[in-house]
């Protein structure tokens, strides 16, 4: 079996149904169902019996050791993660918690389990730490994009945190020879993502009205990547990436933010349009910019189209259409996740950013 962390979020929810849809090798799932944790993202697997669920926290270093005793996992992929960057400026200490302290005591934990395996077991054991493009910082906008290579650069308390549990996850391939691979991937989007991030929250704001908000002047570009084709990039590199490797996923669909809340905007008009019939675009709101703001992102997906041979296959176009009618489809979900929380949230974030653009 594989044991994957943080299963119940936007990415590993997608990628444990993905891997269960067509394979046959049970999955663990530890995920502590933090405001990002719905267990409703897996209830199409949750009578299955190859499905387990653990609500615990990858920095429970005790609790880890147990699992893997009980259930000697071949591999483990790493989506736990505080992931949002908004709430990395208001409240970073979560993020050291859990993507450093946390990353940390799992790679303690995993290296005392990889140690004591027969060395068959322990020569095809994998650990897959799953982490962001974000960490090489921002580039110009005529600069070549991220390669592999490119020096780490974070800039966000979300990017230097995930950039501190990369270069430990090398650090236990170097020191310790565990077989890790890491993944630095771009924006993902689908089915699923909670409504905090750029996609979802436009889509959520337009049906119900409400203004969009756009940072500063909306040209900040970044690299979006279809959800499920992230998760099978990570099943290729899980497969036949090499330890002790990093691998950067993209999606070759560079876009300005404004163009896609216009895209979003458009696929709206024709699948719900407005009463009246004025275009949801009328919504967007340029407020005040986020402090640090990268301004660009792009991946050089050579190394994993080269060597493992995957790319990816949703164009973004087709895939936003997809998404907002996933949205459009799937209202109860969104209501069951917008609970007081979010609403507490969207109005410590978003008070005040419109007078203030
Ligand atoms: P998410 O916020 O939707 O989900 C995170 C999940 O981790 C939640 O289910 C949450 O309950 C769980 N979790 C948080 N802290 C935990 C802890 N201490 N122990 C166990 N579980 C914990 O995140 P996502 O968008 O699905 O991202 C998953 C991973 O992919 C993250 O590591 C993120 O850095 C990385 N990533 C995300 C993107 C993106 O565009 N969303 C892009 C590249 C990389
Ligand atoms: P986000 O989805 O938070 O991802 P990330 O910051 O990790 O790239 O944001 C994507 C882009 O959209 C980013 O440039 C910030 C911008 N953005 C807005 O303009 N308005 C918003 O309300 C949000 C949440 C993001």
């Amino acid at each position: 079996m594989i044991l994957v962390t943080g299963g119940c979020g936007f990415i590993g929810s997608a990628f444990v149904l993905g891997w269960l849809q067509d394979r046959d090798e049970p999955v663990l799932n530890l995920d502590l169902l933090t405001y990002a944790g719905h267990p409703g993202n897996l209830q199409a697997v949750s009578g299955d019996p190859r499905y387990l669920f653990v609500r615990g926290d990858i920095g429970d270093q005790q609790l880890v050791e147990r699992l893997l005793a009980e259930h000697r996992p071949r591999a483990i992929v790493n989506f736990a993660a505080e992931s949002h960057v908004d709430r990395s400026i208001s409240g970073p200490l979560a993020f050291a918690q859990t993507n450093v302290v946390g990353t940390l005591k799992l790679l303690e934990a995993v290296n005392a389990y990889w140690r004591a395996l027969p060395a068959p077991a322990q020569a095809d054991f994998r650990f897959l730490h799953v982490s962001t493009d974000e960490v090489f910082g921002s580039l110009a906008a005529d600069a070549p994009a991220f390669s592999e290579s490119h020096r780490y650069e974070p800039n966000s308390p979300y990017s230097a945190s995930k950039a501190a549990s990369d270069h430990f996850v090398r650090a236990w391939h170097h020191t310790f020879g565990l077989p890790t691979l890491t993944t630095n991937c771009s924006n993902n989007y689908g089915p699923r993502q909670f409504p905090e991030k750029l996609i979802p929250l436009i889509i959520h704001n337009a049906l119900r009205g409400k203004p969009l908000p756009v940072y500063g002047d909306g040209r900040q570009v970044r690299d979006w990547l279809h959800v499920d084709d992230h998760c099978l990039a990570l099943r290729a590199v899980l497969a036949t990436g090499r330890p002790g490797e990093s691998y950067n996923i993209g999606g070759r669909s560079e876009r300005a933010n404004l163009d896609v809340v216009h895209a979003i905007c458009g696929a709206l008009d024709r699948l719900r349009p407005r009463p009246g019939g004025a275009p949801h675009a009328e919504l967007v709101t340029h407020v005040k910019d986020r402090p640090g703001h990268d301004r660009r992102y792009a991946i050089d997906d050579g190394k994993i189209a080269g060597e493992l041979g995957w790319q990816p296959r949703v164009g973004f176009e087709e895939g936003i259409r997809g998404t907002v009618q996933w949205y459009l489809d799937n209202q109860a979900w969104v209501e069951s996740v917008t609970s007081g929380s979010y609403r507490d949230w969207v109005s410590q974030q978003y008070t005040g950013l419109a007078t203030a653009a």
